[in-house]
């Protein structure tokens, strides 16, 4: 049995407290084989306790464990010259239509052998992984033919085997319509997006399914094929809705009771009070914002008023957010989409388990798991304040180092 006490610590629960950000100052958490058993102040300490391993943490604010809930991290190559495309004056839709894009990394994934695709991941996953982020979501969508989906997710899930993290991954062969079925997007997804989506699941490769509802990928009625098909191998459903038009694909994601819609720049209120009544989360993803230099927000109030969970994420990528920073993310959601710092990392540890249908973590409760980020830092508002400052101290990933 192996039992720690923190003890000395700011512990920002996110659990049901009436303090902002949960706080529990003088604050002692127990840790037993992997689990939280016991969070509460030190005054209530119960005398069981006197005889466990303490570790006194000086005061540092601990957070639960940060959950990246959408990322893109596995693919081959990198888009730097499409960067310099779009500052030369070209649009994201207008590079992908030129053939660039999503379909530009399609070739550079599909050339990329297992161990090259696992090489690139890890570097970005250390670069996370160096700010406590101990959950994440590893979506394909960058082969487009069964064969480079199928070796994108196994790719994904060796990560586990050789990193402290916890994987969850989407398949996303509703990314975008290969050049080789250019025009025919349905029969794209006859041929080759269903069988492989049912051929990874047999593989046991997939927690989700992911799609991409927008003029330059598929439509909801194409989406809703492939959610159908989630649907009957009983797997959920999550989208990239409403990025840079309206489509209603929130409100397609909510009538499939989706985890999260993601992105959401042009929600409109009825697709919030849509996603109120199924309960997903809108996951908010201010790099991608910020890098194809969007000037439509996403709806925050509307969101908060129709009690909607805002979780955020990098949605770490080689076009869209080049970014593996949950950190500058929290930064980006509060200067750019104007949440709090407490929505904002909220939203990187509970709405992000909610996210990824987690309910074993996100929060310092007792049950959860003991995934855990231990900051130098005195109150958890620097988290989101500082920008390319990275205060942790200590992560801990299922109850060790
Ligand atoms: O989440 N929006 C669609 N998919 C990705 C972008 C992928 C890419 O540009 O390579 C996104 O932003
Ligand atoms: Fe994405």
């Amino acid at each position: 049995m192996t039992r720690r006490l923190l003890t000395n610590a700011g512990l920002a629960t996110f659990a049901d407290i009436d303090a902002p950000y949960g706080l529990v100052e003088d604050g002692v958490l127990a840790l037993e084989d992997g689990v939280i058993t016991w969070v509460g102040a030190e005054a209530d300490l119960a005398p069981e306790f006197a005889d466990w391993p303490k570790e006194d943490l000086g005061g540092c604010v601990v957070t639960p464990g940060l959950i990246d809930c959408h990322t893109h991290v596995v693919f081959g190559g990198n888009r730097a010259r499409e960067f310099e495309m779009r500052l030369e004056g070209a649009t994201y839709e207008e590079v992908a239509r030129a053939g660039g894009g999503i379909v530009s990394t399609v070739r550079s994934t599909r050339a990329a052998t297992e161990d090259a695709l696992l090489e690139q991941a890890l570097v970005r996953i250390d670069a996370l992984i160096a700010e406590g982020i101990t959950t994440l979501e590893i979506k394909s969508g960058y082969g487009l033919d069964q064969e480079t989906e199928l070796r994108m997710l196994r790719t994904a899930r060796k990560i586990a085997d050789l990193r402290p993290v916890e994987i969850r991954t989407s398949f996303l062969g509703a990314h975008a319509v290969p050049p080789e079925y250019k025009g025919h997007a349905d029969a794209y997804l006859d041929e080759i997006c269903l069988p492989a989506l049912a051929a990874a699941h047999d593989a046991g490769l997939v927690d989700a399914v992911d799609g991409f509802c927008e003029g330059i990928a598929f439509s909801p009625t194409q989406i809703a094929r492939v959610f159908d098909k989630a649907r009957n191998l009983n797997l959920p459903v999550k989208l990239h809705a409403e990025q840079l038009s309206d489509l209603g694909g929130a409100e397609l994601a909510a009538s499939y009771g989706a985890l999260s819609a993601d992105h959401l720049e042009y929600l409109s209120e009825t697709g919030v009070e849509a996603l109120a009544g199924s309960r997903s989360v809108a996951v908010l993803l201010p790099g991608a914002f910020y890098t194809l230099r969007e000037t439509q927000m996403p709806p925050v109030e509307l969101l908060r008023e129709h009690k909607v969970p805002i979780a955020l994420a990098t949605d770490c990528n080689p076009g869209s957010s080049p970014l593996a920073s949950l950190l500058l993310t929290l930064n980006m959601g509060c200067t750019l989409f104007h949440m709090t710092p407490e929505e904002a990392l909220a939203g990187v540890t509970r709405e992000a388990a909610k996210a990824l249908g987690l309910s074993d973590r996100g929060t310092l409760e007792a049950g959860k798991r003991a995934d855990l980020a231990i900051w130098n830092v005195s109150h958890p508002a620097e988290l989101a304040y500082r920008i390319g400052f990275n205060p942790l101290k200590e992560r801990i990933f299922g109850g060790s180092q």
